[in-house]
């Protein structure tokens, strides 16, 4: 690691451990993110990856180690403690509700509403929907229509579009298109690349090499939970890649 400590950076990782019994899934693990930065987490199954995403979500408790996000150190004991923070998390299995609108699953938990009696803003909630996923580029047929209605690859742009929108400076994506095809995938890269420009940081773990060269700026490599080596992406190679993930020469 040579990037330069900033007391702004959205994510630093000091050290972070984690012990599930006798297994180690991850030993002494560094990472600082910079605003608008690409990191891509890789590694073999089992390496570590979601266990780390995990960690800086709230879900899992570090064995050891810190974690500082926006400059400010962070004990997660939960999810929402993370997500209290700025911190959103993308998951390839989608949480999302299918018999619901689009608008409402990107409010899903913080629904807006209007009046003593709390009734729900729809209108609102579409307008501002509709503004974000105009924004990002997010091609569905409307903020108003039924999320089961939408590809796999239009849904997974409104996960992205959600957590765009309540994250402050951090996103986490465990590989975000693991399940799609082709242009879907594309279409979402898209939409990782978009984040990117509007300044977020984000985490992304992947199997798909190819990927991590067209949206990474840095990858970082697990294996079997320790962690190998990070590069810049432009002066890597994919053999190198493989090499540091398998633990075999090139
Ligand atoms: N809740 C848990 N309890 C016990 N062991 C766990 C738990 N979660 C993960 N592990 C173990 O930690 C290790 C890392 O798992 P993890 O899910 O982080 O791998 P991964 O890199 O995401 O793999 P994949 O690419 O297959 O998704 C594995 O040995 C796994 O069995
Ligand atoms: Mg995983």
């Amino acid at each position: 690691m040579t990037a330069t400590p900033t007391i702004t950076s959205p994510l630093r990782l000091a050290g972070i451990s984690k012990q599930f019994g006798a297994v180690t899934a991850i030993q002494q693990f560094d990472l600082e993110i910079e605003p608008g930065e690409i990191v891509a987490l890789v590694g073999d199954n089992g390496a570590g990856k979601s266990t780390l995403v995990k960690i800086i979500s709230g879900l899992y408790q570090p064995t050891n180690g810190e974690i500082w996000i926006s400059g400010e150190r962070a004990e997660l004991s939960d999810p929402s403690d993370a997500r209290a923070r700025g911190v959103e998390v993308v998951y390839q299995d989608l949480a999302l509700v299918d018999l619901q609108p689009v608008y409402m699953n990107l409010f899903l938990g913080r629904e807006l509403t209007r009046g003593p009696l709390r009734t729900l803003d729809r209108a609102r909630m579409a307008r501002e929907t509709q503004e974000l996923v105009d924004e990002l580029d997010i091609r569905i047929p409307s903020a108003r229509a039924q999320l089961s209605d939408l590809s796999g690859g239009q849904r997974q742009g409104i996960a992205i579009a959600r957590a765009t929108h309540w994250a402050s400076g951090l996103v986490l994506m465990d590989e975000p298109t693991a399940a799609l095809g082709v242009a879907e995938t594309a279409r979402v890269e898209e939409t990782i690349l978009k984040l990117k420009e509007r300044g977020a940081a984000v985490l992304i773990v992947s199997h798909n090499m190819e990927q991590v060269f067209r949206v990474a700026d840095r990858v970082t490599v697990l294996r079997r939970g320790t962690q190998v080596g990070t590069r810049v992406v432009s002066e890597t190679s994919h053999n190198e890649l493989v090499a540091m993930i398998t633990g075999l020469a090139s």
